[in-house]
């Protein structure tokens, strides 16, 4: 059976002080939310990581990465290591996520490295992929997923594989209040484990988790999570309020 995830991704948003008490909100929020019944993340800017790691501390929600580079060290201006990540008490980082593919120019190659790298480096990843609206209308859901899983799980083997987290973000979904139907999820959640089957095996397809991303909010998070493909949530705009992200937690966690 695998556990419920569901991690939330601030993006360029919170400062100093409201990422801290938003930490501190989503710690009380939480206490009675069991570790077994679901893992928690949330993804502040690199800058509050540290603080919000430390609010964090004594909960049983982790810390990720928006992003990470694949060097270990050196002269990269701007970017940042797994091992800076884990010396700030980082457990995950997001790899590919569409505002990294689309707006900044991350390519497949790229996102494939980084996330060799994270999971190298004790960093695991959460590779996201998902297709346009445009790919979408033009029946290329398919083949848009099938190279962004292709190509960022690229010559890693299955045992690295088992450490990786999917998240299935349609673009046109995200920040545009359009949800995919649970349906329409679950297609394609259902499409990526049997594409994983027939790359790695039915075993390890079984075990890895599918998050759905994308305008996921209080009232549709049961129906997509009663989705068979649906292990968990990748959670934007909703994370950034504390009172909203608690809801989807305590929907998310009663799936069994
Ligand atoms: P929204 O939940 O704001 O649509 O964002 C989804 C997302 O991109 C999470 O990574």
């Amino acid at each position: 059976m695998r556990k419920p995830f569901v991690a939330g991704n601030w993006k360029m948003n919170t400062d100093s002080y409201t990422s801290v008490n938003l930490a501190k909100d989503l710690a009380s929020g939480t206490l009675e939310v069991a570790s077994e019944s679901i893992t928690l993340a949330v993804c502040p800017p690199f800058v509050y990581l540290q603080a919000v790691a430390k609010a964090l501390s004594a909960s049983n929600i982790a810390v990720g990465a928006q992003d990470m580079y694949f060097e270990p060290k050196g002269a990269f201006t701007g970017e940042i290591s797994t091992s800076m990540l884990k010396d700030v008490g980082c457990a995950y980082a997001l790899c590919g996520h569409s505002e990294r593919r689309h707006v900044i120019g991350e390519t497949d190659e790229l996102i494939n490295k980084k996330v060799a790298a994270a999971i190298a480096g004790g960093i695991l990843p959460i590779l996201c992929v998902g297709e346009l609206l445009a790919e979408r209308e033009d029946s290329q859901t398919e083949d848009v997923v099938t190279r962004h899983v292709k190509c960022g799980l690229a010559e890693l083997n299955a045992e690295k594989v088992s450490a990786v987290t999917i998240a299935y973000e349609p673009v046109w979904a995200i920040g545009t209040g359009l949800t995919a139907t649970p349906q329409q999820a679950q297609e394609v959640h259902d499409f990526i484990r049997k594409l994983l089957a027939e790359m790695y095996d039915g075993q390890l397809a079984g075990e890895i988790r599918i998050l759905y991303g994308g305008s996921v909010k209080p009232g549709n998070t049961a129906e997509l999570m009663a989705q068979q493909d649906i292990d968990g949530l990748l959670v934007g705009g909703a994370s950034l309020k504390a009172d909203d992200f608690l809801a989807i937690i305590q929907a998310a966690a009663q799936k069994t």
